[in-house]
């Protein structure tokens, strides 16, 4: 598949959903993201892949090889997006990844099945849910802690899916397991700057950062703001201030050792101009590549809020939502990507993935490889996220390329 081929996909791709600000918007089981599944679906059938789709819509192609006992080789990503995302996170994965076997398709029947998996439901965005669907897919989904979040709207999980024609009750069947699947590799772009300083345009990942998430309550009490005298307030907005610059610290103290804090949304109940804050709700998002190094800094946060909620007379509650295991790449997959990298005589860049992938699930029960694509600035889950052409066209001869040497 040429240039012109993946443009195409990606320029069509990005008109599903799109945005007054030049976005797109496709959350999970929404309308446009049922559009653009149902897009891709097509495509896949054209390429004359067996197309299937898992309970949760986890949708996957199918290339049978040569040894019809053989575990298939996988590859793919996903096309959910944040609300206002851009156009190639998870998009130029999914593209590459079609492309890759179309290429390897019009080569002859290789000896291992080939597989295109584009995961459903990638971003949290929606239901504080992240990468669910290959959680889904390998048995790692807390299907009690799913079957109660809610969009904005107030939807559930198993509302919203029933609505796109899904069952949640169905989810275990999703299930696969080791020894169906040799070997995965994703390509995706960086969403950090670490290639584009370099000025290469491929990299190869050795290793997933993961988030641990929670959910934190405030409980304070709602009170006039002219009657309520500064002395005898329990306003939870303050105390949240308190909390979210000691979340900082704790990154800032723990930076060295690969870990990241961010509090990226804010709840203020009642919310009101006139009200002295009554409760407060906000989101904890903490990263890092080493599960020891989280639960460290995750205990300095914790330890941090004792001690405001003392000072504030306020309790705070925190409900871990997400728990996800740093990931290191399969040192086999790695080697293949290196080999192929020599092989079309680009450079070999190993780097760190900050940003957590479907991949990191799926290491569960096949052996995993990354490929990163340059990405401008390192700018992603923004309109003006971008990734040129002809990194990604590199990108897919190294894809293609490592996919025939683990499937032939
Ligand atoms: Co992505």
């Amino acid at each position: 598949m040429n240039k012109q081929w993946v443009s195409n996909v990606l320029e069509t791709l990005s008109t599903i959903g799109r945005t007054q600000s030049g976005g797109s918007s496709r959350l999970a089981f929404s309308a446009a993201d049922l559009e653009a599944r149902r897009y891709f679906t097509g495509l896949m059938k054209e390429a004359g892949l067996a197309v299937r789709e898992d309970a949760f819509g986890n949708i996957i192609g199918r290339l049978e090889g040569t040894d019809s006992a053989a575990p298939a080789i996988g590859t793919g990503s996903h096309i959910d997006t944040v609300p206002e995302g851009g156009h190639f996170d998870g998009m130029v994965g999914s593209t590459a990844s079609l492309a890759a076997l179309m290429r390897l398709k019009e080569r002859g029947p290789l000896r291992h099945p080939l597989e295109l998996i584009i995961f459903q439901m990638e971003e949290s965005s929606r239901f504080s849910l992240s990468t669910f669907g290959s959680k889904v897919m390998v048995g790692t989904a807390d299907l009690d802690v799913a079957r109660g979040q809610k969009d904005k709207e107030g939807l559930s999980l198993p509302e919203a899916m029933n609505h796109a024609g899904y069952d949640f009750e169905k989810l275990p069947g999703a299930i696969r397991h080791k020894g169906e699947l040799a070997a995965f590799v994703e390509m995706h772009i960086e969403q950090s700057a670490n290639l584009d300083e370099a000025g290469i345009p491929v990299g190869l990942v050795t290793a997933i950062a993961a988030p641990i998430r929670s959910h934190v309550v405030i409980e304070g009490k709602a009170s006039h703001s002219g009657g309520t005298p500064m002395n005898n307030r329990k306003d939870a907005l303050v105390c949240a201030a308190d909390l979210v610059l000691a979340i900082r610290a704790v990154g800032n103290r723990f930076a060295k050792k690969e870990i990241v804090t961010t509090v990226g949304n804010l709840v203020v109940s009642p919310g009101a101009m006139n009200v002295v804050p009554g409760k407060v709700e906000l989101w904890l998002d903490l990263r890092g590549t080493d599960r020891a190094v989280m639960d460290e800094a995750e205990a300095a946060v914790e330890k941090a809020a004792e001690g405001i909620s003392a000072v504030h007379g306020l309790p705070i509650k925190f409900r871990r939502l997400v728990t996800d295991t740093p990931v290191r790449m399969t040192p086999r997959i790695l080697e293949v990507l290196e080999e192929s990298c020599r092989a079309l005589e680009l450079p070999v860049m190993r780097l760190v993935s900050g940003a957590g992938h479907d991949t990191m699930n799926v290491a569960r029960i096949a052996d995993v490889g990354m490929i990163f694509i340059r990405n401008k600035d390192g700018l992603s889950h923004h309109p003006e996220e971008h990734a040129d052409i002809d990194d990604i066209m590199a990108g897919l001869d190294l894809l293609t390329e490592t996919l025939y040497r683990l499937a032939k």
